[in-house]
């Protein structure tokens, strides 16, 4: 009987050795994978936020900015042309940026931005990726006779307003994209991190 209490306890201690060195080697083993999941400078780089200073952004016009492999616009955009936004609202099939994936919420607004004559939009066509053309002027187009200004996307002929919103009866079926971004000071904007935390 008292062999089969040190068998016993021999046993137990066999069991607790495998157990911790089960633990131990399962944590070997997951030290490679946490590695694989940590991005690389490069990538940590690449989603990175991006500082753009538009203090030399003219009225009326754009700036392209790359952030995380998009291109970014920024505009700025006329008095008429802010004008302009609310009279297209009849022939967009989003005018109030419902979808609620394409805005932050401080762009949920009729202008879709922070400031309203400061607009920015990510520059990819939400049909299937084409980059849509600047065409800010207020006037005729061969692709819209009511043009007001926006975005015209040669691919399958998509339509958007200075605001990014689409219009109805094109195949984008939805808003251009706002991305997260801040005013840090009047001339320079972070896009890609926001004061409500989005990144
Ligand atoms: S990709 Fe822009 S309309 Fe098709």
């Amino acid at each position: 009987m008292a062999d089969h209490g040190v068998n016993t306890g021999r046993r137990r201690f066999l069991t607790a050795t495998t157990a911790v060195v089960g633990a131990g080697g399962a944590i070997a083993a997951a030290v490679p994978f946490l590695k694989t999941w940590q991005p690389s400078a490069r990538a940590q780089v690449a989603g990175a936020p991006v500082t753009v200073d538009i203090s030399k952004l003219e009225v009326g016009q754009r700036l392209i900015e790359q952030w995380r492999g998009q291109p970014v616009w920024l505009i700025r955009r006329t008095p008429e042309q802010l004008a302009a936004l609310a009279s297209q609202d009849g022939r967009l099939r989003d005018p109030n940026s419902e979808v609620v994936d394409q805005q932050p919420t401080y762009a949920k607004n009729a202008t879709r931005s922070i400031k309203p004559e400061i607009a920015v939009l990510v520059g990819t066509c939400t049909h299937l990726g084409c980059s849509p053309l600047f065409k800010p002027e207020l006037q005729a187009q061969p692709f819209d006779a009511e043009w007001k200004g926006g975005f015209y996307c040669p691919c399958h002929n998509s339509r958007f307003d200075l605001a990014g919103r689409v219009y109805a009866g094109v195949p984008a079926p939805i808003n251009l994209k706002v991305p997260p971004y801040r005013f840090i000071d009047d001339n320079h904007i972070e896009i890609g991190v926001d004061a409500e935390g989005a990144a």
